[in-house]
């Protein structure tokens, strides 16, 4: 960590969690709370709750919750140090810079460095395409059908005619001759000296998550080769890593993404509405992207082209895509070549009812393969029955497989026991280290969901008593002295919590739930953490109640803590006193004033 906890936690004071989150997404003031529809859920009606006084968020709906730090590493994708960085700018303080190590400075300075060179050479690019030497590149795109919106939108841009061209213009801005090499915007030559890498093309920014310019993709304007000159790979940009068009599809409100092949796909589809398109960069999709995709959505629809080096590319990006976890459905472009063609032709409404009709990968899968074999043949059709039997043998649950060899028996005219039988078979006959690796690895849904429901119903009581001491702290925790130590809580997470915040209180005489927070590096330990600690009791009419809600909860904490000693017992002493404590819990009593 580069920064001290003093300057994390005096650079969150300084930016109020309202203030902060609003200038992300609408906030509305609802009782002490401030709402919105969820950022991180597709939703309809607000279950988002920002909560001032205590600086913390929680989406009811998604179970998303935490700081204004977890709100923008969540949000904006940000480090933990970047989102720092980002509240000390916002907050106007300055940053002390010697924390960092001089190598990572270094690393990060030139990365940075790479970035504004990016960055130039863009809008260097923009500007050109206004130019009058940029007008054949912008009717080029305005041919191709493009509004200015959208040229805007993705930052379009123009390569000009001329050896360097850009050479001269960076160079004039005060790079380096090693760093524009390192870019990839230039290369040198012995002969001829420097040169732009980019002549007379339609400039296609790539951006990193935050919208960062990390290379280009220069398409030549009509029919010459190649189609496509990219940047090449440089610290800052690595293709397996990065998606076209995605700081803007990540944000996109409708459901999954839509994977397409080509830039021109997905400036199109976005143009027309569908604002989760995204695409590799002329590289085979890769198991990084998916796993990006994953931080966002576990539906993927492809919009591969539809010719056969298209369906090839889908069949290889399904099986990546299931790895993640990820289900896809593949979008029929026919009779059109791409998505930019068909949504030419036939408008946004018939692309909508095309992703309606998707068909799931598997469906997909088996009409790709049906096309190889004579269904006349019964040798060729018994290849075919094998290869389903592949297909299908890729599904864990026999529920799902059992319904797709329902279809699939149906639609090509086969014995739906027949395929049942061989697809057993074909399980047998499985490694036996795959079938163990299988045994550990699967829980079904049911046994999973039996499993959190017992652990969570152990774990319910101490959740409890600690957002009724965040709630309540100066009425409670004087009278569970004595009584409740952080040992007592049994879940290794909940009792770290249950120290830092009995620490807090000691401390200062107040819980201060952002700050507790802070310290939890793992951003899952933060949203956990923020879950409990932001939860407001709804109290019962009379404060009688609610004495008698808090004592129950604290006797079932105490009295699991004691039963647990009782178990893991090493010396027979301590037992006379744990028994005399079991007969003690029940005559406890929790008293509150009132609200
Ligand atoms: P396409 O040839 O389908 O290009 O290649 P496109 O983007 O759809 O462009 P239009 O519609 O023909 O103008 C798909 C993708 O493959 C990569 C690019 O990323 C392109 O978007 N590609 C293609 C290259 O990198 N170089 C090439 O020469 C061709
Ligand atoms: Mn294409």
């Amino acid at each position: 960590m580069f920064y001290s906890e003093d300057i994390i936690e005096e650079v969150r004071s300084r930016n109020d969690i309202v203030d902060v989150i609003n200038s992300f997404v609408s906030l509305q003031k609802h009782g002490s709370d401030y709402t919105a529809c969820c950022p991180f859920h597709n939703e309809k009606t607000p279950s988002f709750h920002v909560n001032r006084d205590r600086q913390l968020y929680h989406c009811f709906g998604c179970h998303e919750a935490g700081t204004v730090y977890t709100f923008l590493q969540r949000y904006e994708n940000y480090t933990f140090p970047e989102a720092v960085k980002y509240l000390a700018d916002r907050a106007g303080m300055q940053l002390p810079e010697h924390e960092m190590t001089a190598e990572e400075k270094r690393l990060s300075d030139y990365n940075q460095t790479l970035k504004d060179i990016n960055k130039e050479a863009a809008t260097y690019f923009y500007y050109m395409l206004r130019q009058e030497q940029g007008s054949a590149a912008m009717e080029y795109l305005k041919n191709r059908g493009l509004s200015d919106e959208t040229i805007h939108a993705f930052g379009l841009g123009y390569a000009v005619i001329g050896r360097n061209q850009l050479y001269q213009y960076l160079k004039s801005k005060g790079y380096e001759d090693s760093v524009m090499i390192d870019s990839g915007l230039v290369r040198f030559d012995e002969q001829y000296g420097p040169s732009d890498v980019f002549w007379n093309r339609v400039m296609f920014p790539i951006m990193d998550l935050q919208g960062k310019v990390i290379g280009f993709g220069g398409r030549v304007m009509g029919d010459g080769t190649p189609k496509y000159v990219n940047s090449k790979e440089t610290r800052i940009y690595e293709k397996r890593r990065h998606l076209f068009g995605f700081q803007i599809a990540r944000r996109s409100k409708r459901e999954g993404f839509i994977l397409c092949e080509g830039y021109m796909d997905v400036i199109s589809m976005h143009q027309a509405g569908f604002d989760n398109a995204t695409a590799s960069l002329g590289t085979a999709f890769t198991i990084q992207q998916a796993m990006l995709l994953k931080r966002y959505t576990t539906k993927v629809y492809l919009a591969y082209d539809s010719d056969s080096a298209g369906v090839s590319a889908a069949l290889k990006a399904i099986p990546i895509l299931r790895e993640v976890g990820i289900s896809a459905r593949v979008i029929s472009m026919r009779p059109y070549k791409d998505p930019d063609e068909f949504i030419k032709a036939e408008g946004a409404e018939a692309f909508e009812q095309r992703i309606r009709d998707a068909e799931s990968s598997i469906m997909f899968e088996v009409r790709v393969a049906s096309e190889k074999y004579d269904q006349q043949d019964p040798e060729s059709r018994t290849e075919f029955q094998k290869e389903i039997v592949r297909i299908v043998s890729v599904l864990k649950s026999p529920m799902e497989r059992d319904n797709y060899i329902e279809s699939i028996a149906g639609k090509y005219y086969m014995d739906r026991n027949n395929l049942t039988e061989e697809i057993n078979r074909y399980g047998k006959y499985r490694t036996e280290r795959e079938q163990y690796e299988e045994a550990v690895r699967t829980e079904t849904p049911q046994e999973i969901r039996r499993r959190e429901q017992s652990e969570s119903r152990k774990k319910q009581p101490q959740r409890l008593l600690l957002t009724w001491l965040v709630n309540r702290p100066k009425e409670l925790f004087p009278q569970l002295e004595g009584k409740i130590t952080p040992k007592d809580f049994s879940d290794t997470f909940l009792q770290e919590l249950a120290e830092k915040l009995y620490a807090q209180y000691a401390a200062s005489g107040a819980v201060n739930p952002a700050l507790l927070i802070n310290q939890y590096e793992d951003l899952e330990q933060q949203t956990q953490a923020a879950s409990i600690l932001q939860t407001t009791m709804k109290y019962e009419p009379s404060p009688e109640d609610d004495a008698k809600t808090i004592t129950e909860i604290v006797r079932k904490v105490k009295m699991e803590s004691v039963k647990d000693q009782m178990e893991h017992l090493s010396d027979m002493s301590q037992l006379q006193k744990l028994m005399e404590i079991r007969k003690e819990i029940p005559k406890w009593n929790i008293s509150l004033d009132s609200c």
